[in-house]
C-alpha cells in the first residue's frame, strides 16, 4: 500500500460555459479524465485510483465505469482541498497519495514516476510539479525559498498576486506528491479564506512548511505537458498539441503526411510505412492502415481496418469496416459498419455499403446501395443498383454467388440468391431466386410506335 491516486474530477468547469462536465469534453479524441486515467493505470492498478466525482457525478462514473477504478463523491464542489479531505478516508492507510487534476490530460507516466521517485529519496512530506511556460495566466505561482532551492515556501493562486510575486514564473502544474500522515495531520488547518471562499490544496503547501515539514518543487522538462484546460479555447490548443504528437510518432515510422496540421489523427491509431495521407483527413478511433496506402483528402475513417497498397480516393467515409489489400475506394463511397470489401475490390463513387462481404476483385463503381448482402468474388454491379434489403419490418439478406454480372440499374428484392455465373439484364427488377449461369430479366419488353412523335409533333404545330 505505498501510493494511492487521486484524480480530482468533481468540478463543473464553470468557464467552459458548456453543459457537458469538463473532464468529460475531448481531445485527442478521448475524454480529458480517459487520458489522465490511462496515464495513472500506468503507475498503480485500477484498484488504487480513486477519482472523485461531484458534478454530474453518474456521467462521469459510467464513462470510465469499465476501467476498475474506484470512485470517491464530492456532493459539494468546494475546492481542490475539500476533494482531498473527500478522500482522506479511503486514502489514508497508503503511505503516500499521488494527486492528478482531471483537467491537465498530457500529464506522462514518465513523469509521474520521476515525481514520485523524487519525492521518496528526498523524503519530502509534499512535491509540487512545477512548469516555466511562456503563458502564466491562470495558473498558481510556486514561491521557491530561494532561486537555487529545491525547497519552496507556498504555491499563490492567481487573484491573491500582490506585486511582490511579479518575479515568480514557475506555475503550479496541479500534480503533486503527498507523504499521508503529514498530509492529512494538517489537511484540517485549510481555511476558505481566499478570493473564491473555497479550501485550496495549494495551501497545504504554506501549512506543512509552517508545521516544519519539507515541501518541495520538481520542475516538469516540457511545459506543455501540464497544460490546464480551463476554456474551450484552451482545450483545443491541447488538442492541437496532441494531434501533432500522433502525426509526428507516425511520421517518424515512416509514413507522409501532407500538411499534418490539418489532419484529424486519434492516439491509438496505426499506419504502415510508406502510406501517405493527405490534407484534410481523418483517422478516428482504433483504425488501422496498411503499408504503401493513399488515403486521399477529406476521407474519414473511424475504427477502419485497411490493408495494404489501398487508394482511398476524396471523400470516403469507412467506419467499423475492413477493406483488404489493393482494394479502390470513391471518390464519395460510405462504406458503414460491418462492411468487408475483398482484395482488389472497386467500391467507386456514391456507392453505400452496410453489412455486406464483397469478394476479391468484385466491383461496384457507380450509385449502388448494398446491404445484409454476401457477394461473391468477381462480381460487377453495375451503375445505380439496389439491394432492398428492408420491406418496413425485417432486415432481408441478398446472396450473389461469383462471377455474377448484375446490370444496371437493377433492383434486387431481397431473400434473393443469385447463383454463380448468373446474369441480370439492366433495368430488372428480380424478386426470385435465379440459378447458376441463367439470364433473368425482370422488366416490361420494349414496344416502338413507328413515326408516334413526329405525328404528336405535326398536331401541336397543326
Ligand atoms: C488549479 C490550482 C492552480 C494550478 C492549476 C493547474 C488550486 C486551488 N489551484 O487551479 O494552482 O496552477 O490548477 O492547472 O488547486 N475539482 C474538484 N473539486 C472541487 C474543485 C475542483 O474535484 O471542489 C477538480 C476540477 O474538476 C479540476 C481540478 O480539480 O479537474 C482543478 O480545479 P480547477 O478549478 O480547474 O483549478 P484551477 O483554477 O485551474
Ligand atoms: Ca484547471
Amino acid at each position: 500500500m505505498q501510493f494511492a491516486i487521486v484524480i480530482m474530477a468533481a468540478g463543473k468547469g464553470t468557464r467552459l460555459k458548456s453543459k457537458r462536465p469538463k473532464v468529460l469534453h475531448e481531445v485527442g479524441g478521448k475524454t480529458l479524465l480517459r487520458h489522465v486515467i490511462d496515464a495513472a493505470r500506468q503507475i498503480v492498478p485500477p484498484e488504487d485510483v480513486y477519482v472523485i466525482v461531484g458534478h454530474e457525478a453518474s456521467l462521469v462514473k459510467d464513462s470510465v465505469a469499465k476501467l476498475g477504478v474506484q470512485f470517491i463523491e464530492q456532493t459539494e464542489q468546494r475546492g481542490t482541498g475539500h476533494a482531498m479531505l473527500m478522500a482522506r478516508q479511503a486514502t489514508q492507510e497508503y503511505q503516500n497519495v499521488i494527486v492528478l487534476y482531471g483537467d491537465v490530460p498530457l500529464i506522462r507516466p514518465e513523469t509521474i514516476r520521476r515525481l514520485r521517485d523524487f519525492h521518496l529519496e528526498r523524503r519530502a512530506a509534499m512535491t509540487v510539479l512545477t512548469a516555466a511556460p511562456k503563458d502564466l495566466q491562470g495558473y498558481g505561482r510556486v514561491i521557491r525559498k530561494s532561486n537555487n532551492s529545491d525547497e519552496i515556501r507556498a504555491i499563490v493562486e492567481p487573484k491573491a498576486l500582490t506585486p511582490e510575486y511579479a518575479h515568480a514564473t514557475e506555475i503550479n502544474a496541479g500534480i503533486y506528491a503527498f507523504s499521508s500522515k503529514p498530509l492529512f495531520a494538517h489537511i484540517d488547518s485549510l481555511g476558505t479564506d481566499n478570493a473564491h471562499g473555497e479550501y485550496y490544496l495549494t495551501d497545504m503547501a504554506a501549512i506543512l512548511v509552517a508545521a516544519g515539514e519539507r515541501v518541495l518543487a520538481l520542475q516538469a522538462e516540457d511545459p506543455d505537458e501540464v497544460l490546464g484546460g480551463n476554456t474551450i479555447a484552451e482545450l483545443m490548443a491541447i488538442d492541437g498539441k496532441l494531434r501533432l504528437i500522433t502525426a509526428r510518432r507516425l511520421m517518424a515510422e515512416g509514413v507522409t503526411i501532407f500538411r499534418p496540421e490539418t489532419t484529424v489523427i486519434d492516439a491509438g491509431v496505426m499506419v504502415g510505412a510508406d502510406t501517405v495521407i493527405e490534407p484534410f483527413v481523418q483517422l478516428l478511433g482504433e483504425t488501422k492502415v496498411g503499408k504503401e496506402c493513399r488515403i486521399r483528402s477529406y476521407s474519414v475513417l473511424e475504427h477502419a481496418t485497411v490493408g495494404n497498397q489501398v487508394l482511398v480516393r476524396q471523400g470516403c467515409i469507412i467506419t467499423q469496416s475492413r477493406v483488404d489489400d489493393r482494394a479502390l475506394l470513391g471518390p464519395y463511397a460510405h462504406l458503414r459498419p460491418e462492411s468487408e470489401i475483398g482484395e482488389g475490390a472497386h467500391v467507386g463513387n456514391f456507392v453505400e455499403t452496410k453489412k455486406i462481404r464483397f469478394g476479391k476483385g468484385s466491383k461496384a463503381g457507380h450509385l449502388t446501395y448494398l446491404g445484409d448482402a454476401e457477394i461473391g468474388e468477381g462480381v460487377n454491379v453495375g451503375a445505380g443498383v439496389i439491394t432492398c434489403n428492408y420491406d418496413g419490418v425485417t432486415k432481408r439478406k441478398t446472396v450473389i454467388g461469383d462471377h455474377v454480372f448484375v446490370g444496371s440499374d437493377s433492383t434486387l428484392v431481397a431473400p434473393l440468391t443469385l447463383g454463380n455465373g448468373a446474369y441480370i439484364g439492366a433495368g430488372s427488377c428480380i424478386t426470385e431466386d435465379v440459378p447458376e449461369d441463367a439470364l433473368a430479366l425482370g422488366r416490361s419488353r420494349q414496344t416502338i410506335k413507328e413515326g408516334w412523335s413526329a405525328a404528336r409533333r405535326n398536331k401541336k404545330q397543326g
